[in-house]
């Protein structure tokens, strides 16, 4: 009865198997190792405001390596041929298994993907400083701890843009961010861990090297994109 099926959801092979067996496009619109459609509008709105093709790009993923959208930008950008930083914890590296499917596909492109544990050292030079929550959709409330310690280093303040050393660098994140405590999470998390900002600062997200509302924007046009070029004549 439908022409399309977004499946935003938890299991990838979910929507790769309703993908095989639905007889219409099925668009994945975020699971819990992937999310391609996202990518479109941040490499987007990194080429609109940066002025540059998408090989000159360099963008760095600060944070959970293992996250959903971390996993997406890699291998996005190893198709596009980019330089793509992972800057992460030693326990949050990409799997082996991304890793190895994004280093495939760049042997092709000549992008050049690599994992840095020192933030100064992943992020200088980039162009693009991206990261998304601490905690993904489907992984229990128990993580939080953990991940605060984990991850707290690898918070991305006015330093680590300073540290990219690139006047010219901008911000992203997939949305929704806890950024402050006008959230119910970000106020739960707040009582229960006395942390404030999370995985990016207030002044980062509200300030001028923040392209957030603009990548959210362009999410609308290349999903737009996306439907028209996959329905068919
Ligand atoms: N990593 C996030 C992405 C939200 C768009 C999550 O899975 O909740």
């Amino acid at each position: 009865m439908f022409d399309g099926i977004e499946y935003r959801g938890f299991s990838q092979r979910n929507v790769e198997t309703l993908a095989d067996y639905s007889g219409v496009p099925v668009w994945n619109g975020l699971t819990d190792e992937d999310h391609p459609t996202q990518v479109l509008a941040d490499f987007l709105t990194a080429k609109e405001v940066l002025k540059k093709e998408y090989q000159d790009i360099k963008f760095a993923f600060v944070g959970d390596g293992q996250d959903n959208v971390s996993n997406a930008l890699m291998l996005g950008a190893a198709v596009m041929g980019m330089e793509y930083h992972v800057v992460c914890p030693k326990e949050l590296e990409p799997t082996r298994e991304t890793m190895e499917k994004a280093n495939e596909i760049a042997k092709k492109t000549g992008a050049k993907i690599a994992v840095f544990n020192d933030i100064n050292e992943g992020v200088q030079g980039m162009d693009v400083i991206y990261t998304d929550v601490w905690v993904s959709m489907g992984e229990a409330d128990e993580v939080w701890e953990q991940r605060i310690n984990l991850l707290k280093p690898y918070q991305v303040t006015q330093d680590v843009l300073e540290a990219t050393k690139n006047p010219q660098v901008i911000f992203e994140h997939c949305l929704p961010a806890f950024h402050s405590l006008d959230t119910e999470i970000g106020k739960e998390i707040f009582e229960k861990y006395g942390i404030r900002e999370m995985e990016v600062t207030n002044d980062v997200f509200e300030g001028k090297h923040s392209v957030v509302f603009h990548e959210a924007e362009n999410r609308m046009h290349t999903i737009k994109a996306i439907m028209v070029a996959t329905l068919g004549d």
